[in-house]
């Protein structure tokens, strides 16, 4: 029998949940994806994480990532979400609406941490920089394979301004980019992460590192630079082998007490 933890990633656009096998990182449902609720506010992404939750039974510790900075489970910024979730608790809202003991964090974090424990990070020393580009630019950093978290490196200031807006995935899709006028943008942006932070190893998530092949070959770096192997399941299975490691600790100091 699986070890299962279920995954649910809050994103700008979609709400995607799955059940993961949290010894593997591998989904063992298809992953369903619902829109983002328009205006994104607290009670209306509730709802819709209850809704995963139901269509697929779950009953266990539920994971939730989220598109901005969180601490202890407090969303502490919204560049890409409603500003009213600012100083809300993600894990007490999601955890009233459906019952079950939350997780939340940032989604690059998890995304991060998916990649480190199972794919392409797994072993390796040094400084790994995970970036996503989606409907933003997400950024986790693991030195030796420990967490850094939330940092927000999708929102350097290069040229004069935010860079998030220039070069995420959003950008390519609004501007309507060739691949080639977009790799000159996040060749910028890498380079620019390099030249600060001197990382062993690049790792490319999002929905956009299923094509991978088409602007990671143009980019030149020192470091190496590689897909994300678990593309853009990476958060749900990340976030949702959180909760079930933040499920044992509390088990265990419970035993304990
Ligand atoms: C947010 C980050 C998030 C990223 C990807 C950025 O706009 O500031 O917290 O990780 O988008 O969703």
């Amino acid at each position: 029998m699986p070890n299962l933890g279920f995954g649910i990633d809050i994103g700008g656009s979609g709400i995607k949940g799955a059940v993961v096998d949290v010894e593997t990182g591998l989904l063992t449902t298809e992953r369903l994806k619902l829109p983002t609720p328009q205006p994104s506010v607290p009670d209306a992404v509730a709802k819709v994480v209850v809704e995963l939750v139901q269509h697929f039974g779950w009953q266990g510790p539920l994971g939730c990532t989220f598109p901005a900075v969180v601490q202890n489970g407090v969303a502490r910024t919204a560049a890409n979400v409603d500003q009213s979730w600012i100083g809300t608790n993600i894990e007490a809202v999601m955890g009233t609406a459906t019952g079950l003991p939350v997780t939340a964090v940032n989604d690059a974090d998890a995304a991060g941490v998916a990649e480190v424990k199972w794919g392409a990070a797994k072993d390796v020393e040094g400084l790994v920089i995970m970036v996503t580009l989606g409907t933003g630019i997400g950024t986790a950093l693991f030195y030796n394979g420990t967490l850094i978290p939330n940092s927000e490196l999708g929102h350097i200031e290069l040229d004069g301004g935010d860079y998030e807006p220039k070069a995420s995935g959003a950008a390519r899709e609004r501007e309507q980019l060739s691949w080639e006028k977009w790799a000159r943008r996040l060749q910028r942006y890498f380079s620019a992460l390099e030249f600060l932070l001197r990382p062993t190893l690049f790792v490319v998530g999002g929905g956009v590192s299923r094509r991978s092949e088409k602007f990671l070959p143009l980019l030149v770096l020192d470091a190496r630079i590689v897909p994300a192997k678990f593309q853009n399941e990476a958060g749900i299975a990340g976030v949702a082998f959180m909760a079930a490691e933040a499920a044992a600790t509390r088990s265990k100091a419970s035993q304990r007490a």
